[in-house]
């Protein structure tokens, strides 16, 4: 049966650690690898624009002896041009795998619905999976460990990364703070599955409205756009409300140790990060995004060969 890649409320703490080793073993050893998907065609599906992605996945298959085909918004008007279920149907015919980026969570889940070749969320307005793959695999980098690490998420509380990082970080045993403003906070019901995890882990999930108190204790402060793609007319608004949640010097003199900075790019500068932060010497950002690569390669190598 064809696997997917939709969220990381399906994957296990079994899975996610199979990945990461695959991952290691691609990093150390390109050259293992280049002819790992040969003959393989991935189409990748974007409604809204990308760098990292895009570019780590389409290096990804040419770099494992495959190909990609980009369809931009406009070349396939998902919905609009056609259906979900048709395009679906249509491509399983021409191509091995697909990433999908989109506005809806259900768009994707649809798409894997009708789709008889492995579909990959490359990240919807609910989820954002393969993002927090890589910071994950980017911590265990660099703290030799998962278990027992002190993360504090600061900012929207409602989007695609803070919900897969709640998803995520509890299976593997990091303790996950979120501090946002209440209207932003994360979705219910991901909080409920990632409360019941991180008790059968025996690790904290907790949430705050003031990120000083927040950040304390972080081994880690993450943060991510206050306005995410699609909600630019809130972003005046946004500005205002999040204004409290910058990650600056000020929030980081809270914290009590030499904590790492993460943002999963794109950053609005200026916003929720300053320059002096996210450009400073505890900031990992490129090694998030780096780290997207190889992770690509081993999600493609799972699910396409
Ligand atoms: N972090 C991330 O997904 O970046 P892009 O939007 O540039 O792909
Ligand atoms: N939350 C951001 C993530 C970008 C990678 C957005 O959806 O725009």
């Amino acid at each position: 049966m064809k696997r997917d890649l939709i969220s990381l409320k399906d994957l296990s703490y079994k899975d996610m650690e199979d990945i990461f080793l695959l991952t290691k073993e691609i990093k150390k050893n390109k050259h293992r690898f280049s002819s790992a998907l040969r003959g393989k065609i991935l189409g990748l599906i974007f409604e809204k624009p990308s760098c990292r992605t895009r570019v780590s996945f389409e290096v990804s298959m040419f770099e494992l002896g495959g190909y990609s085909i980009y369809l931009g918004p406009q070349e396939i008007n998902l919905g609009i041009r056609e259906s979900i279920k048709d395009v679906a149907q249509t491509l399983s015919r021409y191509l091995h795998g697909i990433v999908i980026r989109t506005f809806a969570h259900g768009n994707v889940i649809e798409m894997a619905k009708y789709a008889s070749i492995p579909v990959i969320n490359g990240l919807s307005d609910f989820s954002h999976p393969c993002q927090v793959l890589s910071d994950l695999y980017t911590i265990k980098e660099k703290f030799k460990k998962l278990k027992g690490i002190k993360l504090t998420y600061v900012g929207d509380g409602n989007n695609n990364v803070c919900h897969s990082l709640l998803y995520a970080c509890p299976k593997v045993g990091i303790n996950l703070r979120i501090a946002c403003p209440s209207k932003y906070a994360p979705d219910s019901n991901v909080v409920k599955e990632a409360e019941r995890l991180a008790d059968s882990q025996g690790s904290i999930i907790e949430l705050f409205n003031c990120p000083f108190e927040a950040v304390k204790d972080a081994d880690i402060i993450y943060t991510d756009v206050w306005t995410s793609m699609g909600k630019e007319s809130e972003r005046d608004i946004r500005r205002k409300i999040f204004r409290n949640f910058q990650v600056n010097k000020n929030l980081l003199s809270y914290n009590k140790k030499n904590c790492l900075i993460m943002h999963c790019l794109p950053a609005h500068r200026g916003e929720e990060i300053t320059d002096e932060i996210i450009d400073s010497k505890n900031s990992i950002v490129f090694d998030q995004a780096e780290n997207r690569l190889y992770i690509h390669k081993a999600i493609l190598i799972r699910l396409l060969k």
